[in-house]
């Protein structure tokens, strides 16, 4: 039988995660992980420690309270958000996943601002939706009329990711406020990298019925391993999102984990005030090195362009790994020719990172 027949057109359509080049199979202990925006800037002991508690007090016999029932509690109390407008999902993957299984119909337009997260785009075509790209200005800034003149007639969903990865700016507060205002359809705000930006649109939720804002523990939190993300909105969507999730798609250790983690907020506070510095410090530097240039940021990483003749992102990216310093190569997307992203680390491993580069900008 051919197993192509059997597929869905949309899945055929698809390219596949190519998941050796973002996990390389050798990742010994030298290596500088500097690719995937994680944060490293957390000691592991610090959240072994936590993991631990929250294992202690976990029955792992027992299914765990459905759709994430002790972590809806603890991040509603903790935000001041009502349960009914929380909803938690194996990382914002899976949120952003439920949220097109809820409301993309055959042809729904789906409106991407690019340069952005690729997984918009993705979830977009595995569900059948019509991708309607809109470009940012090319400081990066958010073009509100070109976004408004395709929210036509037919209800539609836009992504808007503040601060935009990956070019780490978050747009103008009044911006994002007009596109939720006045688009015709659900708007989603994913804020992954939120905590290390200048403002948040939760507080907006009560005000715009349309909205609904994306948060996850893999950033600010240093959980990513963990997969735990939510989305926060008005009662109507979340109602809906639980309808088309199966109950327990949250396990019982990630869901005590985030409530520990909460607890702890004046911790993981200190460590997001570190990365802030040490980005403002690496981006001084970056912009000190001949043959760069970066860009401003309101995330944990930092996007520069290679502007030295004749030296490709690729390239500089394929000779940091040499040096075991990962990066992500970027200068494929519109708007950001021989342009890469690197993660804020810790100071020890922006210093790595930077040696490197000079390195490689010198040879
Ligand atoms: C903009 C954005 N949204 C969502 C995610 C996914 O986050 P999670 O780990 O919660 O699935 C990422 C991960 O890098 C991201 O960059």
């Amino acid at each position: 039988m051919k197993i192509e027949k059997l597929v869905r057109k949309e899945i055929y359509e698809l390219p596949s995660y190519d998941a050796e080049s973002v996990f390389p199979k050798k990742l010994d202990e030298k290596i500088i992980k500097l690719d995937l925006n994680e944060n490293l800037a957390i000691p592991s002991d610090i959240l072994k420690e936590l993991l631990l508690n929250a294992c202690q007090e976990a029955d792992v016999r027992r299914y765990p309270p459905p759709h994430g029932a002790v972590a809806v509690q603890a991040i509603s109390e903790f935000f001041g958000f009502d349960k009914s407008e929380v909803f938690v999902g194996n990382g914002s993957d899976q949120m952003l996943e439920l949220i097109m299984k809820t409301f993309l119909r055959e042809q729904t337009k789906v409106l991407v601002v690019e340069p952005t997260f690729p997984l918009y785009t993705y979830f977009t075509q595995l569900y059948g939706g019509e991708k309607v790209t809109v470009f940012l200005r090319p400081d990066f800034s958010l073009d509100v009329d070109a976004v408004l003149k395709e929210s036509g007639e037919k209800p539609s969903l836009l992504f808007v990711c503040s601060p935009n990865n990956p070019t780490g700016n978050q747009f103008e507060e009044n911006d994002v406020k007009k596109v939720v205002q006045e688009f015709n359809g659900l708007v989603v705000v994913d804020e992954a990298y939120v905590d290390f930006a200048r403002y948040s649109v939760t507080d907006w939720i009560g005000e715009f019925d349309n909205l609904v804002v994306l948060r996850t523990f893999s950033k600010a939190f240093g959980l990513a391993g963990v997969r735990l993300g939510f989305a926060v909105s008005n009662q109507s969507v979340i109602k809906y999102i639980e309808r088309v999730t199966p109950p327990f798609n949250v396990n019982i250790i990630a869901q005590r984990l985030v409530a520990l983690a909460l607890q702890n907020w004046n911790y993981f506070k200190q460590r997001i005030k570190y990365i802030v510095r040490e980005r403002e410090r690496l981006r001084n530097v970056l912009a000190e090195t001949d043959g760069v240039v970066p860009f401003p940021s309101d995330a944990n990483f930092i996007l520069f362009r290679i502007t030295r003749e004749g030296l490709s992102s690729s390239t500089v990216r394929d000779k940091l790994r040499n040096r075991n310093v990962l990066v992500k190569d970027k200068g494929y997307a519109p708007l950001l020719e021989n342009c890469i992203r690197v993660t804020v680390g810790t100071r020890e491993m922006n210093d790595a990172f930077v040696s490197a580069l000079k390195e490689v900008l010198e040879e």
